[in-house]
């Protein structure tokens, strides 16, 4: 077993098990890149502050820009292991310039180090969220433009409830998308600044430059209390939580795509590429990505659990039960990312059977409303319309027809405001077309929600 860095302060070895159960190689390695980005600006700041001469400084950075390389083109993996990518670069570090290595840790902890190093990592990992939600967003304008005046069943309950139109349904999911995009913003925002320089936890005597370095990594400022710059993790429960809520509008989009592409509904048809088959069933076409994505909601519900449950007992500063987050945060990330790329294209490529959504949207009585607007519109107090209007509804299914289809002699025995007006009043088209407020299932409504969205996106 090879030294530890520790080594001087200790004469027996770890035990094995030990040793592995304390690495979090395996789930850190995945920072290298912030690691040693951080790490550079550090070795920087070291240089120009006069902690260590500029000589080493350059050659700490250049020792660092190769590891970087290697690591990426893989020439270099690792299997020589660690406790964690912290000690494994420095280790190789050291490796590859000797003495000039060792200065690298200079006015600095693994505390601060893992702090920044989390930042960084999950700074990236939120662009990439964001830059997903806004190709989500622009599939749902697209789909929502063309489809600005289909016609579909609203439901509440999932009882057929007042016509809507297919673009407005998606526009209602778009504006969640923007809300997760603001709250990934947001928290984006309040983590980039750089807890470097806390050191272990009570700061340091060296005179070292945190802005500096902040700047260096593109970060707006530094944390102001050193306690806190190590061990804060709200950061990462904020991403978490964020990324639940998302997963959680996902689920349940999906679950209308599963309801939706059911032989019950037939409104939308999966294509090919986005569905699987049954090993027995010769009929079937499931769709798994919708099911799958529904079903991963529980994970990431899980994560955002984990890390709050980690966070909830620890006394500060820094300890080693924060060695646990990174699985949490980094899986919460990686399946909403894995369920993003997923469903645009899975709902661009679904076929839209305007003719089905149709079909259910004459169905069940959902123009009653406006069968009892008509009547207001005449004079009538609402209540008494809703009143009138229900009793010709139980008319209508003990006669076996629908509104639109019962004769204007039998709308007149339940109120002489009724003429054929009527008709006209309650077809589905212009129920959908006449909702014209803000925020409405008209066409042109919907269309204005479309460039609320394409503006928000840029
Ligand atoms: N691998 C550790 C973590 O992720 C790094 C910090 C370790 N610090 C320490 N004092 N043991 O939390």
């Amino acid at each position: 077993m090879a030294d530890k860095m520790w080594a001087g302060r200790f004469t027996g070895e770890l035990d094995a098990a030990a040793d592995e159960f304390n690495s979090s190689l395996s789930v850190d390695c995945k920072m290298y890149e912030a690691d040693i980005r951080g790490s550079m600006a550090h070795a920087a700041m070291l240089g120009q502050q006069g902690i260590i001469s500029r000589e080493d400084a350059a050659s700490l950075i250049d020792g660092l820009g190769a590891i970087l390389s290697d690591l990426k083109e893989g020439r270099l993996d690792f299997s020589a292991g660690g406790e964690d990518v912290h000690m494994f670069v420095e280790a190789e570090l050291t490796k590859r310039l000797g003495e000039v290595g060792r200065r690298l840790h200079t006015a600095r902890s693994r505390n601060d180090q893992v702090a920044l190093d989390v930042r960084l990592h999950l700074r990236d990992a939120g662009m990439e969220i964001l830059e997903k939600l806004k190709d989500l967003m622009a599939t749902l304008a697209d789909l929502a433009e063309e489809h600005a005046d289909t016609v579909m069943p609203g439901y509440t309950h999932l009882q057929r409830a007042q016509p809507i139109t297919y673009g407005h349904y998606l526009m209602a999911y778009a504006m969640m998308f923007q809300r997760d995009m603001e709250r990934f913003i947001d928290a984006l925002t309040r983590m980039n600044v750089s807890p470097l320089g806390s050191c272990a936890l009570a700061g340091t005597t060296y005179p070292t430059d945190r802005g500096a370095v902040a700047k260096k990594l593109g970060m707006d400022g530094v944390t102001a209390n050193s306690l806190d710059g190590v061990s804060d993790r709200d950061f990462a429960i904020e991403l978490a939580a964020a990324s639940a809520i998302a997963m959680m509008h996902l689920s349940r989009f999906s679950e209308e795509v599963v309801l939706y592409s059911s032989w019950e509904f037939k409104f939308l048809e999966l294509d090919d590429a986005f569905s699987t088959g049954s090993s027995i069933m010769p009929q079937k076409k499931n769709p798994d990505m919708a099911e799958l994505i529904r079903g991963k909601t529980g994970r990431a519900y899980g994560d955002l659990i984990i890390l709050l449950t980690i966070m909830k007992g620890l006394p500060l500063a820094y300890n080693k039960d924060m060695q646990e987050d990174k699985e949490a945060i980094f899986d919460s990330l990686e399946t909403l990312s894995k369920c993003l790329s997923i469903f645009p294209p899975m709902l661009k490529t679904a076929k839209v059977r305007k003719d089905n959504m149709r079909a259910a949207a004459a169905k069940g009585f959902i123009n009653a409303t406006d069968c009892a607007d008509y009547l207001t519109a005449k004079g009538m107090a609402f209540r008494t319309a809703y009143k009138i209007t229900g009793q010709l509804v139980a008319r209508c299914i003990s006669d076996g027809c629908e509104l639109e289809t019962l004769p204007l002699d039998v709308y007149r025995e339940y109120s002489e405001l009724f003429d054929e007006g009527i008709y006209e009043a309650i077809d589905l088209d212009r129920c959908v077309t006449r909702r014209t407020s803000e925020g409405g299932t008209s066409p042109a409504s919907v269309l204005k929600q479309v460039a609320l969205i394409r503006s928000f996106i840029g």
